[in-house]
């Protein structure tokens, strides 16, 4: 597979395409960005920890049957995936009350809920990703009824499966952030990327905080959680 011309290049990630008009390779870097990107920042070997670790959870969705881009780690920090259209959808799925949420609605983190919520918001950096809801993502033809039905469904199944997986490792899910794509076809399939830059990791016994919170909030030994995290899924 022959890397050609970056394509584009993000927050945290730049794409390449290649010599197959339907893949593209993804590159992790090691850039941190919070709120919007004023905060800056780079976190030591970021790059290789979301990369390994998506592909590893992707592959595990894939085995649980949920469609994704992924298609082949090339190395540490490049994947070869699907190219997609990106559905300009956050879908966010919650399972303990934890940071917007908390401060939206005035109450503490760490509150566990009966059942998991599901919100969205429109990918937009200019206007600051807003909140909105499946009419209004209807209304502004972000995507289809069908398809907004079949992403809520997906995530809710997402949830389950990376649930149970972690708390195998002795890790809360508490939430995370997932993006969708269009394949030519027209199918949905789960893209972006699931590592503890989207997701909210606690451990289990302690609560300690294991993802990029610790760098949104200056906790400290941000590195040490996206070690620690890579630990758990691979031990090593
Ligand atoms: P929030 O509580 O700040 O809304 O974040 C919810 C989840 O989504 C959390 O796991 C972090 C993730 N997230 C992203 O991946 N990208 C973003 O830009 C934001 C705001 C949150
Ligand atoms: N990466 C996002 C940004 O810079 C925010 C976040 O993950 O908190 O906008």
């Amino acid at each position: 597979m022959k890397k050609c011309e970056q394509l584009y290049e993000g927050k945290a990630k730049k794409v390449f395409a290649t010599d197959d008009p339907n893949l593209v390779i993804v590159s992790y870097k090691d850039d941190a960005t919070a709120f919007d990107g004023m905060k800056k920042g780079e976190i030591a070997g970021k790059g290789v920890v979301n990369n390994r670790m998506s592909n590893y959870l992707m592959s595990l969705l894939e085995k649980a049957g949920v469609p994704t881009h992924f298609v082949k780690e090339l190395s540490d920090r490049e994947t070869l995936v699907k190219k997609v259209s990106i559905v300009p959808l956050e879908v966010i799925i919650r399972n303990v009350s934890a940071g917007s949420f908390a401060k939206r609605y005035g109450v503490e983190e760490g509150i566990v809920f009966d059942s998991p919520t599901i919100e969205f918001s429109y990918k937009n950096d200019d206007l600051h990703d807003p909140l909105l809801n499946s009419y209004h993502a209807l209304a502004l033809k972000l995507a289809t009824k069908e398809e907004i039905e079949k992403i809520k469904a997906m995530a809710f199944k997402i949830n389950e499966v990376l649930k149970e997986y972690f708390a195998g490792l002795k890790v809360k899910l508490i939430d995370f952030k997932l993006e969708f794509g269009r394949t030519p076809e027209g199918e949905i399939v789960l893209a972006d990327e699931i590592s503890p830059d989207t997701c909210r990791f606690w451990d289990a016994e302690t609560n300690e905080k294991l993802d990029k919170d610790r760098f949104r909030r200056d906790l400290g030994g941000v590195e040490d959680a996206y070690c620690e995290m890579m630990k758990r899924v691979f031990g090593n």
